[in-house]
């Protein structure tokens, strides 16, 4: 990569996502690529995206245990932006002796088996999917948690050797519901139902209002240890 990380944090200091994801997909046309989880962020760089020359890869990991509201948002995004999500899947071998070994619900009895199901319905398949690739777009923001609260638009991720780019690292919830509101965005139906953050569903719950965004996911966890591996600093 031509310039460093730090040149482009400082570069684009004031930019908007539509200039920083505009740069980006011109300079790495064919070597960029977006992970999709349907989340709201991840509907709004869509959006932006889906209107860009170059397109770029997209792509979700489909666990096997996402929400249904999940899978018909998935169905109406592609139709309405004529997107062609590649949808990732884990490796049903791997799957099945997991399964057959630990059980269908592994992931309540402790954190080693909740992490071991992230690496074999998550982890795998996102290196299949960043095979090859400059640059990796995210839906991350700071405020989701405090994992997160160092994260820099553009990093490098040393577990995946790729460059990440966050274009709406420093956004608010409130800015993006603004914008998803303001162009009709779709988003996923469990949002208004008490679902801020949504992963797969045995993992994923309501909060309550004004609990924290993310204290749904992987509720009975501690907040140091809420990422599932593809967001983990190493
Ligand atoms: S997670 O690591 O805790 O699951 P979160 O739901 O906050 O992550 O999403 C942060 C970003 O990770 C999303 O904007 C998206 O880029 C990526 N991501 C998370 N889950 C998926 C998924 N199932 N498929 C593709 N990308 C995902
Ligand atoms: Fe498995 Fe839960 Fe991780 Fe999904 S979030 S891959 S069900 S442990």
């Amino acid at each position: 990569m031509k310039d460093s990380v730090e040149t482009l944090n400082n570069k684009f200091q004031n930019a908007t996502p539509e200039e920083t994801i505009l740069w980006f997909t011109k300079n790495f046309a064919g070597k960029i690529t977006f992970s999709t989880s349907l989340g709201a962020e991840d509907q709004v760089i869509t959006h932006i995206l889906a209107g860009m020359s170059p397109p770029s890869e997209v792509f979700t990991l489909d666990t096997g245990r996402m929400f249904q509201e999940t899978y018909d948002l998935l169905d109406i995004t592609q139709k309405k932006y004529g997107l062609n999500v590649q949808v990732y899947f884990p490796d049903p071998a791997q799957v099945e002796q997991m399964v057959n070994s630990k059980g269908i619900n592994l992931f309540y009895e402790n954190i080693e088996n909740r992490q071991f199901c992230c690496q074999i319905r998550k982890i795998l398949p996102l290196k299949r999917a960043l095979a090859g690739k400059e640059v990796w777009i995210t839906g991350m923001r700071k405020e989701q948690s405090v994992t997160r609260a160092n994260a820099a638009m553009v990093e490098w991720d040393p577990a995946y050797q790729i460059v990440k780019f966050n274009p709406l690292i420093a956004w608010t919830g409130e800015m993006v519901w603004q914008y998803i509101n303001t162009w009709k965005i779709p988003v996923n139906d469990l949002h208004s139902k008490g679902y801020p953050s949504i992963g797969c569903l045995p993992c994923t719950r309501a909060v309550q209002p004004g609990e924290d965004v993310r204290s749904g996911r992987w509720w009975w966890e501690l907040p140091e240890f809420k990422e599932c591996g593809l967001h983990k600093k190493h």
